[in-house]
């Protein structure tokens, strides 16, 4: 019997760190014909993480445009993912999450006849318009999906209230903290020249303060205040902000036009992946409306403040290591205070908590798709 076909599709760096560990396992497992497709929704932040886990995309969609929207770029990836469908015909197609790529190509994947695996399924808010357009974006994935890989009981548990058959639903753990996993050891010993300007960059003597920041719910005012909040911030005694700022032009023009040249705040392009776990673990506080960093954070042990009004990842809420504090100033600089100066909330706040997984999720996707097409 010829071998199963399996096609990996993403497009934006989250989508690859995520997604990396599970082609990893994949191909050194042998059990399935492996090909990967990159949309390339993200072109310099997807290329980052590619290099880095060293995978070569069969087939590149090329597609991001600058200051894309949201109604091409869905078409183009239904548009473009036909021929490449057609031509390699895969029996599973694998998407990631919750973004215009995984939803499309979900859904060009049904009018393939693959069946789709939806890797990280079941994170909800209930709230269509936070974040946007991700939560729709998953309840839509969820819909089409066969194979419904849940990293954690709260994400099964969303999934069954939706009529998603049980016996359809894997609880793996978030592949986040497989890729974590490979790279928090390696970053201290690799000689990565991002690293070695990062360390010519940071003063060892002031507490790090990482920032980073994307949803399309907080352009504008939200981001707004959020620099605001950061340049009251940045007055502190013994502070440093170090900020990657993303490329969207719309939070890329803002952060720039408000924060470049403030002292004690330093904008960077992008990190590599590495470069940015090496910061993580330095920093002593991130603030965030990140949906990854929120889960490695808490394996880290570092404080998160989320610039969110509600989250779909509880879990690491419960844990403790994870606060929302919403885009309002005041609120973002009162809580910052208070982790700046009540040393009892922070070292609560530092435990280490790991509610997503061991960092053996890919290899139980590996083992229950195996399983599965028996
Ligand atoms: C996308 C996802 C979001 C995910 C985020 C991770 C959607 C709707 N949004 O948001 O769910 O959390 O990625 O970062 O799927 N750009 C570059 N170079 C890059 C990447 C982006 O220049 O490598 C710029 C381009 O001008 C691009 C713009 O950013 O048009 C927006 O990219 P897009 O993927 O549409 O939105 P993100 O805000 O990155
Ligand atoms: N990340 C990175 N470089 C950076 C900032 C973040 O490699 O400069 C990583 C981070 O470790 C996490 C992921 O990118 O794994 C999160 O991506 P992002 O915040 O863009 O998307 P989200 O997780 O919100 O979908």
């Amino acid at each position: 019997m010829s071998m199963k076909k399996v096609l990996f599709v993403f497009g934006t760096r989250p989508e690859a760190i995520k997604m990396a560990p599970v082609i990893k396992a994949f191909v050194a497992d042998n059990g399935f014909e492996v090909k990967v497709c990159v949309t390339a929704q993200h072109r310099q932040m997807l290329d980052q993480v590619l290099d880095f886990f060293e995978i070569n995309p069969e087939f590149d969609l090329d597609l991001m445009k600058e200051n894309q929207n949201l109604y091409q770029l869905s078409a183009d990836v239904i548009v473009e993912l036909k021929p490449v469908f057609e031509s390699y015909k895969p029996d599973y197609v694998f998407v990631h999450g919750d973004t215009t790529t995984s939803t499309m190509a979900a859904l060009a994947a049904y009018y393939a006849g693959a069946k789709v695996c939806h890797v990280e399924a079941g994170l909800r808010t209930y709230n269509k318009q936070q974040p946007f357009p991700e939560e729709i974006n998953r309840q839509l994935t969820a819909r089409i999906a066969d194979l419904h890989f849940a990293p954690t009981q709260t994400s099964r548990a969303n999934l069954l209230n939706e009529h998603i058959a049980a016996d359809s639903i894997f609880v793996t753990g978030n592949t986040v903290i497989d890729a974590l996993h490979f790279a928090k050891t390696k970053v201290e010993t690799i000689n990565d020249e991002e690293i070695e300007t990062l360390k010519q960059l940071i003063d060892p003597g002031k507490r790090l303060i990482l920032v980073t920041g994307h949803r399309r719910e907080n352009f504008g005012e939200g981001f707004v205040n959020i620099c605001n909040a950061l340049q009251q911030i940045s007055a502190y005694e013994n502070v440093e902000i170090v900020y990657p700022v993303h490329f969207n032009p719309n939070v890329y023009d803002v952060v720039y036009e408000l924060l470049a040249g403030k002292s004690n705040i330093k904008l960077i392009k992008p990190l590599s992946y590495p470069a940015f776990v090496w910061l993580m673990k330095r920093a002593y506080l991130i603030l965030t409306d990140s949906g990854g960093i929120q889960e490695e954070a808490p394996a880290l042990g570092i404080p998160v403040m989320v610039m969110r009004n509600s989250t779909e990842r509880p879990e690491a809420l419960e844990a403790g290591t994870v606060i929302l504090v919403g885009t309002d100033k005041d609120n973002i600089i009162a809580n910052t205070h208070k982790l700046l100066t009540d040393k009892a909330l922070y070292e609560k706040m530092s435990i280490a908590a790991n509610p997503y997984g061991d960092g053996t999720a890919s290899v139980k996707i590996l083992e229950h798709l195996k399983a599965y097409s028996k």
